[in-house]
Formats: C-alpha cells, structure tokens, sequence
C-alpha cells in the first residue's frame, strides 16, 4: 500500500518542502505554533460524498461525533446531508450549532445521564439508542410523567468476529454496549406495550478499524433477522437499520484500506439477498463511520525539541506535545507515519525513538526512521491524526489544548483556537472565590444535572 493512502489527499512536496491544502506545513506551525492539528477541509468533503454516494439510496450516513468534532465539523456534515451520531449534551449542542437538524442527531452511549436524557425528552435530539432495560424503564417512565413520544432504537450486542484491539471492540462477550438475546427481545416486547416509546429500528456496532465489507454485510443480516422476530413490536413504517461504524482507516502505509464504493457495493447486494423489504417492510440503513472519515484528513504538526543518545543506547527525539494531544499511543499502542515537512527529499532511514513531552514515559513513537540530520526546531507531521486526537485530547501537566486549522485552497481557517491561559482556569476559582455548600444532613442534596 502507498504512503498516499495515510495521507491527506491534497498532501503535496515541493522542493522538499509538504503542504496540504495548499498551506506550507511549516509556514503554518510558524503562523499558529505547534502542537497544532491540520485538516484537509477538501479530503473530508470527499470522504463524505464518496459514503453518501457508495451507500445511495439506502440511506444517508450518519458521522460518529467521537473521532472528531467541533463546529465547523458539524457544518461540513450538514451540508454533506449526512445524519450524526452524539453521545454528549455536549455533542449534541456542537451538532446543533453546526446546524444539524434535530430529526438527524441520535444519541448513543451505554449511560446515558439524566441531561443527555432531556436532550430527547425535550426534542433537541430526534432519536435516541436504547442500550440497556435500566435505561429503557427510566426513559419510558419520563417519557409518560412529560407526556412526550420518544423514538428509540435497540442496541444489540451480537457476538460477530472482528479482530480488533479490545479496547475498540464494542460487542460479544465482553462488551458493556447494547442489549444481548433475551434482553433485547424483553426490550422489544416492553417497547410494543410502551404508551410513549417508539420503536423505530435496531443499531449494532461491532467495533472499530473492520476492513472487510463482509462483517457490514453480517451485521446487517442480524438485523434483519432480530426486526423479523419482533416485527409485531414494530411502531413505525420504516425500520432503522443502523449497521454501526468501524470502517477501517489506514494509519501505517501497510494497513488495509476499506473504499467506501467496496462497502456500497456489498450493502446493495446483501440488502437484495436478504430480501430486507420483503421480510420487514420499508427501511433505512445507516452507516456510522467515524475515523474512516476524518483520521486520513488530519495531521498533528510537532516541533522537535531535544535529540539526545538513549542510556540503552540508539537515539531519542522528543516533540513539543504527546499524549495530551494523542493519547493513542499510550492507550493502545498506536504506531503513526512520521514526516520531516522540511525535509521530505532526505531519506527517512535514522531510527530514534520519539518520545512527547509529558511528565510520563510517553512513547510515540517506538522504532521509527527520521532524515539523519532533521534538527531541534525542525518541523514533524504525524499522518492520520484526524479521528481520537482532538477529540480525547486532555490538559494534563495543564497544557493548552492545541489549535484545530482547517485548510483548503491555500487558505487556513483556525476554527478552534489554543486554549488560553485563562481558559485553563476559567473554572478553577481557587480556596476564596470557591462556590460554598453547607452539606444538609436532614435535606435533601441531591443536585440535578449530575
Ligand atoms: C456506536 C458507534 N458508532 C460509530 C463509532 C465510530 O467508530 P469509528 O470511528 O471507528 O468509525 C463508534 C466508535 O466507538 C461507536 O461506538
């Protein structure tokens, strides 16, 4: 597989020098300090009407706000006419800001609080994901006291073979997403003698980085089978067939690559061999990709700071961020493509180890190659950063969150800004300015909204 695929597509070197968007990756991190994530604002766009295209008339996708979302994202998937998938209050405002209408913003999450809860009491989210029975009784009871109709969807947790790192793998045995057997068809059977609970369609999300349309085609094919089942159940004329997200994204130059046309073809073709409309009526079926959307589009732009011999001997380079701003590494091991945006002609063949700069053995790089003679204030673009970076960045150390650019025709737009040093203590009112509560013994003191 080509470096090509990792990269964003309008990724181009001249005289050595990379640029993306028509933005000189250097002359940026220069212009908005680094640590700082980039977005190819034109692959994203394409990313998203090659899904809508592949998927045609079954559907429109619907974008897994977890990989990565802010405004300007939400913007780009409303015109894009996709549906979204939230799992916050704040998610869904993001959504809601980016103009997303609420009949397309469903929310996910195997807890959802009392305020994620009121986001579809009170309509701002059109549909909601049932991931539990203690979640469907307490909706269902909040649903009659308001006197409001609710439409859920059912989670099933099916065991369907995926190998995938376990921390991505959100159904089978081990998972804590979705309903499984028996409990799902309780569920079914609950929401049929439900007053204000709707039952509209059935989601399964296996896990992520899946590069084989057939697992799509299976999930699917489940689906079916559970709605077959408990079709009497049914309250609606289109059922929902929401098949998940986890199409692969390639991250290393070697991984695979699932084309969006691949995963539309076998989708048509499982949606005739199953007969779909003739066992259960009208459907809609809903792709979920996230990553498969946004990591390729992204690159996280690092200055070099320290190179220096390791104790054990071979050679480390450290960078200006870390796991604040990726924390993939540390959590799963995550390898990355790593670039000299200065020095793209020289080979990159010296092995060092690159380390971040947090007070931790913050490993980003385990084995990777750099030009020989790449220097501290040299610029490195870590590939594929697009999904899970921004979006599970943190303030340990309390660094500042780094910049969100979006480029395209040699303009870039700053969409998010870095964190201030005021932001870091916009909450933090310290001993005296601190709220005060007199804990009551004999009141009650439970807070809403926790
Ligand atoms: C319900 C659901 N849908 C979609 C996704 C998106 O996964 P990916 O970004 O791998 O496509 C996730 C990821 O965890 C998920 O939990």
């Amino acid at each position: 597989m080509a470096m090509s695929h990792v990269l964003p597509q309008n990724w181009i070197v001249t005289d050595g020098r990379a640029s993306v968007g028509g933005v000189d990756l250097a002359a940026l991190a220069e212009r908005f300090g680094t640590p700082v994530f980039v977005i190819d604002v034109a692959h994203v766009r394409q990313r998203l009407t090659a899904f809508s295209d592949a998927v045609g008339s079954l559907g429109p996708p619907a974008y897994a706000a977890k990989a990565f979302l802010c405004i300007a994202m939400a913007e780009l998937v409303s015109e894009a006419d996709w549906w979204i998938d939230v799992v916050s209050v704040g998610e869904a405002e993001a959504a809601e800001r980016g103009g997303i209408a609420s009949d397309r913003i469903m929310l996910h999450g195997n807890l959802k609080t009392a305020q994620e809860l009121e986001l579809v009491l009170s309509g701002r989210v059109g549909r909601l994901v049932i991931d539990s029975l203690d979640e469907l009784a307490r909706l269902d009871r909040l649903a009659s006291e308001r006197g409001v109709d609710v439409d859920v969807l059912i989670r099933l947790n099916e065991d369907v073979d995926l190998a995938t790192h376990p921390k991505v793998l959100t159904s089978g045995q081990e998972a804590k997403f979705g309903l499984v057997g028996d409990q799902a068809a309780e569920a079914a059977a609950l929401l049929a003698g439900s007053e204000r609970l709707r039952w509209r369609g059935v989601h399964l999300h296996v896990g992520s980085q899946a590069a084989d349309p057939e697992l799509f085609a299976i999930v699917l094919e489940r689906l079916v089978d559970f709605v077959e089942r408990h079709r009497a159940a049914f309250s609606g004329d289109e059922v929902i067939l929401d098949i998940g997200g986890g199409m692969a994204a390639p991250y290393l130059r070697d991984d695979p690559v699932l084309h969006p046309a691949d995963l539309g073809a076998r989708l048509h073709m499982a949606a005739t061999s199953l007969r779909i409309e003739e066992r259960i009526g009208p459907f809609r079926l809903i792709i979920e990709p996230g990553r498969a959307v946004i990591a390729n589009a992204g690159v996280t732009l690092y200055e070099v700071g320290v190179r220096k011999p390791l104790p054990s001997g071979g050679e480390l380079v450290a960078v200006d961020g870390g796991m604040t701003d990726n924390p993939r590494p540390a959590l799963y091991g995550s390898r990355y493509e790593v670039l000299a945006v200065t020095r793209m002609d020289d080979p990159h063949d010296h092995p060092v180890r690159l380390f971040g700069r947090m007070c931790e053995t913050d490993v980003l790089a385990e084995s990777i190659g750099i030009p020989e003679d790449l220097s501290v204030g040299d610029i490195v673009a870590f590939a594929a950063t697009g999904a899970y970076t921004y979006s599970m960045s943190s303030r340990y150390n309390l660094l500042r969150r780094p910049p969100v650019i979006f480029v395209e025709d040699g303009v870039a737009r700053q969409v998010v800004r870095r964190e201030s040093i005021d932001d870091l203590f916009s909450g933090d009112s310290g001993l005296t300015g601190a709220e005060v509560w007199q804990y009551d013994p004999t009141g009650s003191n439970r807070a809403e909204g926790y």
